[in-house]
Parts: structure tokens; sequence; C-alpha cells
């Protein structure tokens, strides 16, 4: 999960490569480097640390001015993240060689065993290193540099992107991928690679995207794929819908900040086109499903890490309500590696932001194989699992540079609704049980209210700020919910723990008494998130008995409730109200007081609420 940018052109390389490697920085931010070849030869500067010490040491130690090169920007695997750790590696005894890698080597103790024994010198600890080394020695053997390059490749296991470059070729980047992401950007006179478009959008909207076991030949007019194999491969060219401002911070004080706020828009973009104002829902996405292949799904299975997973046990509640199918949740990790019963009527949906999160890749490929169909819920364009997915729904939530996901998450929740009355229109046209259409229309239509309530939620976040900035010395949170809000709950958790630092767990709020409350004493702060009082099942007598219970024992407790719930202020230290809403879509509102809370703790602590400690934002390998 490191970024990696490569160019070839007549553009100052360096500011591209910088460039390149600062969008991709949320990939890891453990060191950083670059490789170019100039007028006198192959160049190399690297640095632990972020992206700023490696442009210290490039103004201490100017580059020339060159027209290809390399980029990495590291989240550590193995070896520690040093000065010499750090990528560009470069390979053979004269050095000529330069090379970054994403991923990991799994047999790299036997390729490095064989190189030590030939007298090869190692100057890392890293796996990334032995390929340098092997291509070198393969390029001198053969004079070849593709041929030495996909010699190699083919020889390794595991998961890479490699990138290379050679002082006796100064005109080409390789590069070959397998498990790992690459897409190429495709310019005039010029042509980028990067781990995703985010490396070259300020250049190029016109992308590439690189198949699994293939290699790429790069000049600055040319771009050559082909398979590991030797076979051509066709380029399909796709357009980047993102802009470059998009991925820039547009003056607020972090990425999170300002993707907090960008949260109303991703909201509408991802039902944007989806909705009609009747609330009819088009998902036009999944035309290869007949109705009769919905009819036919016995059983939904949501893969997915982390935040995702969250918003797929979002997505169960609304799936299972409206279109009567039932819906497990699954940690990819988990579901992968035990054996999981899936038939031909098992509907995969495996959720990701990045579409390259190895956990869910290995878990949907293992589906595949048993003959499940999937569909992928994601938000980058002509990611990995966008490709290997038989259908996907798009969220549109533009480019998420924070570490910690936010609007990623509202846009999957937000495409899990959709989903869900969907199916629930098809099952009900194909004669199953379902909620009925009008009942969906309503719903649908409240659905297309949400943008607007976010807006509002936004405004009225002060006492919130306030409260993150007064709790900057807690030393544990816990956070409640029931129905929506019991995942809600959890990544309000998960929030603070990744970007405070902080003990946080999130709980059911009916299982508290049958175990959790013992951990509440004098002072404890309790997070609620509480149901609308105004549904005739509504569990907000359930909730509000919770909060009597943790408050009878000392908690103090902070509620997120729906605007109008008078009975919650008598309960509640703090009341934070958002706008009301039916209670199934209240999810989309409750989590956004979570992330304020966490970003405003995390920035009284002074620490980095964009690129939180030992975290990467793409998680590529298992
Ligand atoms: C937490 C967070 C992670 C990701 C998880 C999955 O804020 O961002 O938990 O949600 O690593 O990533 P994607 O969605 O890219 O598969």
């Amino acid at each position: 999960m490191c970024g990696i940018v490569g160019y070839v052109g007549p553009k100052s390389t360096l500011e591209v490569l910088l460039g390149g490697l600062k969008r991709l920085e949320y990939r890891g931010y453990d060191s950083a480097g670059v490789s170019v070849i100039s007028g006198t030869g192959l160049e190399t500067r690297k640095k632990a640390g972020k992206l700023d010490n490696l442009v210290n040491e490039i103004t201490n130690h100017p580059l020339s001015e060159a027209h290809i090169g390399i980029g990495h920007t590291r989240w550590a695997t193995h070896g520690a993240p040093t000065d010499g750790n750090a990528h560009p590696h470069l390979g053979g005894p004269t050095a000529k060689l330069s090379l970054i890698h994403n991923g990991i080597i799994e047999n790299f103790s036997e390729l490095k065993a064989e190189l030590l024994a030939a007298g090869t010198k190692f100057a890392s600890e890293t796996d990334s290193e032995v390929a340098a080394h092997l291509v070198a020695a393969e390029f001198e053997k053969t004079g070849d540099l593709p041929t030495a390059f996909v010699n190699v490749v083919k020889r390794l296991h595991g998961a890479f992107t490699i990138l290379v470059i050679h002082e006796d070729q100064p005109d080409v980047v390789l590069a070959a991928r397998r498990n790992a992401p690459l897409v190429i950007g495709v310019g005039d006179g010029e042509n980028f690679l990067g781990s995703d478009v985010a490396a070259f959008v300020e250049h190029t909207k016109r992308a590439i995207s690189v198949g699994q076991d293939e290699i790429v030949i790069l000049r600055a007019n040319e771009i050559e794929i082909r398979t590991f194999e030797g076979a051509p491969v066709a380029p399909v060219e796709f357009e980047v819908s993102w802009d470059a401002s998009a991925a820039s911070k547009g003056g607020w004080s972090s990425f999170m900040a300002k993707e907090i706020a960008d949260q109303p828009q991703a909201v509408a973009d991802t039902l944007m086109g989806r909705l009609e104002s009747d609330g009819s829902v088009r998902l036009s996405e999944i035309d290869g499903l007949s109705t009769e292949d919905i009819k036919n799904i016995d059983r939904i299975v949501m893969v997915a890490c982390g935040t995702a997973a969250y918003a797929c046990d979002v997505a169960k509640y609304a799936i299972e309500k409206f279109a009567r199918i039932p819906v497990q949740v699954e940690l990819s990790h988990e579901f992968r590696y035990r054996d999981p019963i899936i038939t031909k009527n098992t509907l995969i949906v495996a959720v990701s932001q990045s579409g390259e999160t190895m956990d869910t890749l290995m878990a949907t490929r293992y589906a595949k194989e048993q003959g499940a169909k999937v569909l992928a819920i994601c938000n980058t364009q002509g990611a990995t699992l966008a490709r290997e997915s038989d259908a996907v729904i798009y969220t549109h939530a533009g480019p998420e540079v924070a570490v910690a996901s936010t609007k990623a998450l509202v846009a999957q929740i937000t495409a899990g609704y959709l989903l869900a009355l969907f199916l629930a229109s098809e099952r009900l046209a194909a004669g199953c049980d379902a909620t009925d259409e009008a009942t969906l229309r309503k719903l649908g239509q409240e659905l297309l209210k949400m943008p607007a309530r976010v807006t509002n939620v936004l405004e009225g976040l002060n006492e919130v700020r306030a409260l993150g900035k007064e709790m900057a010395n807690a030393k544990s949170v816990l956070f409640l919910g029931r129905n929506v809000g019991f995942p809600v709950a959890m990544e309000g958790a998960l929030k603070l723990k990744e970007l405070a630092y902080i003990h946080a767990e999130g709980f059911a709020a009916g299982e508290l008494k049958h175990g959790p409350i013992a951990l509440i004493e004098e002072g404890q702060p309790v997070i609620v998130i509480v149901p609308s009082p105004r549904d005739h099942d509504s569990l907000h007598p359930k909730v509000i008995s919770n909060i009597q219970e943790i408050r009878a024992r000392g908690a103090k407790v902070i509620a997120i409730a729906e605007a109008g719930d008078k009975e919650v202020a008598n309960f509640a230290e703090h009341v934070i109200y958002v706008p009301q809403c039916e209670n199934i879509f209240s999810s989309i509102l409750t989590v956004i007081p979570l992330q304020v809370f966490a970003l405003e703790l995390s920035g009284a602590k002074g620490l980095d609420v964009d690129q939180p400690r030992n975290l990467a934002k793409s998680v590529t390998v298992e």
C-alpha cells in the first residue's frame, strides 16, 4: 500500500513526481524517494518520514533537470521506515537500475538467498531490493530491458506493482502489475504511471487501467502493454471524472475537514441519475442481473473492511427490511479463510472506497470461484475491485485523501439504501415478498431529501466541536447505538481510535447489560445514538432506559438525537440534534457529529488528522 508514480515527457520530472507523490501520500507516509535519469545518469534521493523530508533533502542536494523518473511513498512492510529502506532501490553492481515496489514479494527470502550466494551486496532490509538486483542481473544477461523485467516478475510471488528505469535505456519506464493497482495516464507527448489516477489527474484525465499480470513499456509517445506471457494487450481508455481541485484542500485546515464538508455533495452525487423525483430507483449498472436473477437470490453476503464494513452493517438493516433478502455482513479477511458457504444464488456485495483493499479483493475472487455473482460498491474508477466484479455501483464521493474515511462512508451508505430500494422493487415485480411499491416510492422521496439534511447537520456542530476540544484528555470514550445506530456507534469509536489514539469502543446498546456495563465508572464519557421517537416501533424508550442504566453508574452522556426529541435532554449532559428523517436513513446524519468530534479531539491533541500514525489509506496487503 505504497504510492507509486512514473513519468516520461517534456515537463520537469521532479515537479510531476513530487506533485503525484503529494496526492498519493495518503497511501503511505513512512518514507519517500525519487529517481530520475538526467544527462549525467541515474540520480536518486530518498528519506525516511513524510514527503516534506524528501523535499528538504532535494533542496539540500538538488537533482539535475530530467525528463524521465519514478517516485514512491512508502508504508513499511519489510524493514523499518529508514532512509536505507526507502524506495527507490538500486540494482546491480554499477547501480544503474532504479526500482520502486508496492506490495509484498512473498518468496523474497529464497530469491535473496540466491543473490547472496552470487555475491550480491544489499543496501536495505526490504523484499523490493531483491527485485532490483534480479532485473539488473537479468539485463546484464539478456541485453533487453523488457525481456529481463518480465523474466524476473514472472518469478515473483505475492502482490506487486513495480516500476523500473535504467540509465542505459533513458527513454523508457517499465511497469508490472500483479494484485496491486496500476493506472496509466495518457498525455500528449508525455505519459504517466500511478497507483491511482490522483497521481496524474492534474496533468491528464485520460487513463488506462492495467490488468492482472501485465507489463507496460512506457515512452513519451508510446504505450505498449503485454501480458507476462508476451501477448499484446489492447489498451482501453477511460475518462477520469475527478478534477485536480477535488483532491486539494481548497482552504480547509485538513483534507478530513474538507471531506466532511463535501458530504452533502457526496450523497447528492451518489443519488444522481439513480433516484427519480417520484422516488423510483434506477440502477442501470446492474442491468446485467435480470429480474429472474434477483428473484433467485437467496442470500446476500456483504464483504468489506473497517469503515466500509460499517456501511454494510447499515445496508443490512435496509435490505432485509425492504427487500426481505437475508443479508450477512462479513469482514473480508475472516470470510475468505473459513470455507464459507456460497452458492450460485448467493449475491456477494463487496464495498470498498479504494477498490484495492487486498482482503476484499481476495474475498471476492474466492466467491467468484465458487460461482457467486459479485456486485461492487466502489468509489475509485478503474479500481481492481470494479474491474473484477460482475457489476459496479460507483459511489460518487470524489477522491478521498484523508486516511480516515468520511465522505466515502456516507456515499457507501447511500448506495446501500439505493440498492435496498432497488432490490425491493425488483423482488416485488417478481412476485416475492417485499415492501409495497407506494412505500418504496415514499422512502425514495425521503432519500432525495438527505443531501439538504446533511448540510443542515454540518451547520449545527459548534457544540460537538467544543466538546471535542474539551475532551482532549479523555482516556476512553464509549459509543452506544441500536439498529442503524449500532454501526454508527462502531464507526464513531473507530474514528476516535484511529485519529486521537484513545481507547474507544462501540456497542449495541442492548448488549451493555450483558457485560460491557462493567466498564462504566464515575465520569466515563458515553456517546449514545438515540433513535427517533416518532416511529410506532421505535427503540427510543429502550435506548432511554439504557441511558438511565449507565447514568445511574456515573456515565456522562452525550446524546445524538433527532430534532424535537424533548425527552432525551432529561437524561444527557449534552444533546446534539440532527434533522428528523426516516429512522432507517438516520445513519447518514448521526455519523457526522462523530466524525467532527474525532477530528476536533485529534486536532486538540496536536495530532495529524489526515495521516494518523501506523495507517495507510489503501491496504493492499493481506
Ligand atoms: C477507517 C478507514 C478504513 C477503511 C478500510 C477499507 O477510517 O478508512 O477502515 O474503511 O481500510 O478501505 P476501502 O474502503 O478502501 O476498502
